[in-house]
């Protein structure tokens, strides 16, 4: 049995901890190195990933029949997990649900704060608190950036530390959807060496789209890839991301042509304007249209590249598209449940259970 260390680090003071440079507060997100809080994205390493990717595939290949599928429950039957999802989400709140209930995790669930106690006043801190009383994982969505980053932070003090995994952080990071997207890569280009060398074009509100913030800090990981983010003005990835990536020497080009990238892509991932976060209703003024997908547009697309999508779509994708053997995004729904049921497992250092399960 592998030993599974109960404390981790705590770091004083709220406001010097969140200056940290992300390094260093990774550190106290993980034991040694090892799993505990899934924060950001960049908490993943090649190797992490790599190992989750093989192990959702295993979990999924054990849950196809209904011997597999029974034993999977035992993985995690003596644990409970909490759903706190403050903001809307059916795919995310869905999955990482259906993950739990595959894996034998016990869940209860909180999607409207105005039924928690944080109506009557009670602090977002004693909340994530009285949760960590009951369960042994949060899973939480929250509209403020760094409102996970601060509940796993809270936790870190409290006599009995809880995993927070962070389901959408405002604009900010959706870690596990980034995790998801590239399992969604590596599975369509498995023959085609997987996600090394591959042009991925960002389209959308980049500015506002935690998806794809996530997704692109975690490109880098893989060699010879390319980023190529088209928005409209006033919507583009923001300079963090930029920096970044030009640190990491990866090619990044910027336009807001749509078409004209579309016969350069391996993986075109589409994204809504994100209008919940507008201030004064800015974003009615864009021209989105510009960047919808339409029928049009597939003739342009090369024969084996994917599209994908965070979803929910309104029209960036048009429906009669979802036949084309290149869309890709209802399989990038499923794959999520299972690249999550793997990031589940690690969590709790279950793998050697699923590895134990005799699929013959
Ligand atoms: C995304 C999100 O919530 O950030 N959806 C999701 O988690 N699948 C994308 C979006 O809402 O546009």
């Amino acid at each position: 049995m592998p030993h599974v260390p109960q404390t981790v680090q705590y770091y004083p003071g709220w406001d010097a901890f969140k200056a940290l440079p992300l390094s260093q507060k990774i550190t106290f997100f993980e034991q040694n190195g090892e799993y505990f809080h899934t924060i950001f994205a960049q908490q993943f390493t090649r190797k992490k990933l790599d190992e989750l990717f093989i192990l959702a595939d295993h979990i999924r290949d054990i849950a196809k029949n209904q011997q597999g599928r029974l034993a999977l429950q035992g993985v995690l039957a003596d644990k409970r997990a909490m759903l706190f999802f403050a903001q809307p989400s059916t795919r995310t709140f869905l999955s990482f649900l259906n993950s739990c209930h595959i894996l034998g995790v016990k869940t209860s669930e909180i999607r409207d704060t105005a039924t928690s106690s944080e109506v009557k006043g009670e602090s977002g801190e004693d909340t994530i608190r009285t949760f960590a009383s009951y369960v042994d994982l949060i899973i939480m969505r929250h509209k403020e950036e760094g409102y996970a980053e601060k509940s796993a932070w809270v936790l870190n003090q409290a006599t009995r530390p809880v995993p927070v995994i962070n389901a959408g952080s405002g604009k900010d990071e959706h870690p596990s959807q980034a995790l998801l997207d590239l399992y969604t890569i590596q599975r369509y280009f498995k023959n085609r060496d997987g996600i090394h060398g591959k042009t991925i074009a960002m389209v959308g509100d980049l500015n506002r789209g935690r998806t794809v913030r996530s997704l692109s800090q975690l490109l880098p990981l893989y060699q010879n890839v390319k980023i190529i983010y088209v928005a409209p003005d006033g919507y583009k990835m923001r300079p963090d991301i930029l920096a970044f990536l030009k640190e990491k020497n990866v090619p990044v080009h910027e336009t807001d042509d749509f078409k004209s990238i579309i016969p350069e892509v391996d993986v075109i991932y589409m994204t809504r304007l994100q209008d919940e976060y507008d201030m004064d209703s800015e974003s009615q003024h864009v021209d989105y249209a510009r960047f919808h997908f339409t029928r049009s547009e597939l003739s342009l697309l090369p024969p084996h590249a994917i599209i994908m999508h965070p979803f929910p779509r309104r029209l960036e994708i048009e429906v009669s598209i979802d036949k084309d053997k290149r869309a890709a995004y209802w399989e990038q729904e499923v794959n999520g449940m299972w690249a999550r049921s793997a990031l589940i497992t690690r969590i709790f250092r279950r793998e050697h259970l699923v590895e134990n399960i005799n699929t013959c």
